[in-house]
């Protein structure tokens, strides 16, 4: 690390060894062209002749073969969310200096930040995290970083959104998925906020972003500000996800794999680092509430198609599956031990 403190703690020539993965978990083929595989889908597009919206069916559709798809004309305003991006940079660009003279800054219940979080055998990340949880809203405001100062009056503002964006596309997959209407009305909550600040990386060989995982959510919210990074498993492969200014990315979490008795996938995921990209993203979870039982959709088995996965309740099922982050075991505790 640099003598002078006002250096952050990436800006290095080399990679420092505590950063450097295994060679089993390295990135591997980081020169793979992006293919832009993952469905890109516009929600302002009418409803179809035969009742159904088309992208009811698009979602359905990219749920089942990718388990992520991107949503353009998702009615959030962009001022909403870039004012979102640039409290995140703010906070980050403080956070950065303070990690690099070894000071934490925010202490308060639920916040986590700095590169010590989320390591692996004692391999680092090469990101900067924040998570916070989100629900009730009134009552986590106060819990989060009151500088910047537009901080918790911004994030609040773009929570808001969020939640109806996530309650649109919730209803647009029990709609795919022929649940009765409202089926995750009153379960689901966007209970977690947690955004990542990727800075560029001397050699994105060797490090990562975002180790392999699943989302433990319902589905999750992910706005990634046009950048790249992010990659999905496909057929054995990862698949690079384009980076498309203005679009959130969805993907369909543990949960509702569970629920949709993997017709919809849970897929994994991971974010590899660049040598001249920035990479700030704000993920959101929406998960079930603590007390809902998640099981296969009664409607959705059948002799032919008989349930996969056992009950369990939610908070139990976060109980058993600890380390937030490493939720890859967690579906396969659901999963009845026959399949
Ligand atoms: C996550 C995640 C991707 C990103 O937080 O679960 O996959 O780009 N994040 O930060
Ligand atoms: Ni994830």
């Amino acid at each position: 690390m640099k003598e002078d403190k006002d250096s952050r703690w990436f800006e290095l020539e080399c990679v420092p060894k505590n950063y450097i993965f295994s060679k089993e978990e390295r990135p591997q083929n980081l020169d793979s062209p992006v293919c832009d595989l993952i469905p890109v889908i516009d929600l302002a597009k009418p409803k179809a002749a035969n009742g159904h919206s088309q992208p009811v069916e698009e979602i359905f559709k990219a749920s089942q073969e990718f388990g992520f798809f991107q949503v353009i004309n998702h009615g959030i305003p962009e001022k909403t969310v870039n004012d979102a991006m640039s409290v995140f940079k703010e906070f980050f660009d403080m956070q950065s200096k303070d990690v690099a003279t070894g000071i934490v800054q925010h202490k308060k219940a639920y916040i986590y930040t700095s590169s010590t979080d989320y390591v692996k055998d004692g391999v680092h990340l090469w990101r900067e995290n924040i998570k916070h949880p989100c629900h009730p809203l009134e009552e986590c405001i106060h819990l989060w970083p009151d500088k910047p100062t537009r901080y918790q009056e911004v994030i609040a503002a773009y929570l808001v959104e969020i939640q109806k964006l996530s309650s649109r596309i919730l209803e647009m997959i029990c709609e795919g998925l022929g649940l009765k209407q409202g089926y995750f009305k009153d379960t689901s909550e966007v209970q977690l906020l947690s955004s990542n600040f990727y800075p560029p990386c001397p050699d994105p060989s060797l490090t990562l972003g975002i180790l392999p995982h699943h989302d433990p959510s319902f589905i999750t919210l992910l706005y990634q500000g046009g950048s790249t990074g992010l990659q999905v498993m496909k057929d054995g492969q990862w698949v690079n996800v384009g980076g498309i200014p203005n679009a959130f990315v969805v993907n369909i979490g543990n949960q509702l794999e569970i629920i949709s008795n993997r017709k919809l996938k849970s897929v994994k995921h991971r974010v590899v680092t660049s040598t001249h990209e920035t990479r700030l993203s704000i993920a959101t979870f929406v998960n079930p509430s603590p007390d809902c039982i998640i099981e296969p959709a009664k409607i959705l088995v059948s002799e032919l198609e008989p349930s996969l996965y056992t009950a369990s309740r939610y908070k139990e099922y976060v109980h058993s599956n600890k380390a937030f982050g490493d939720y890859t075991s967690a579906i396969q505790n659901a999963l009845h031990s026959e399949s």
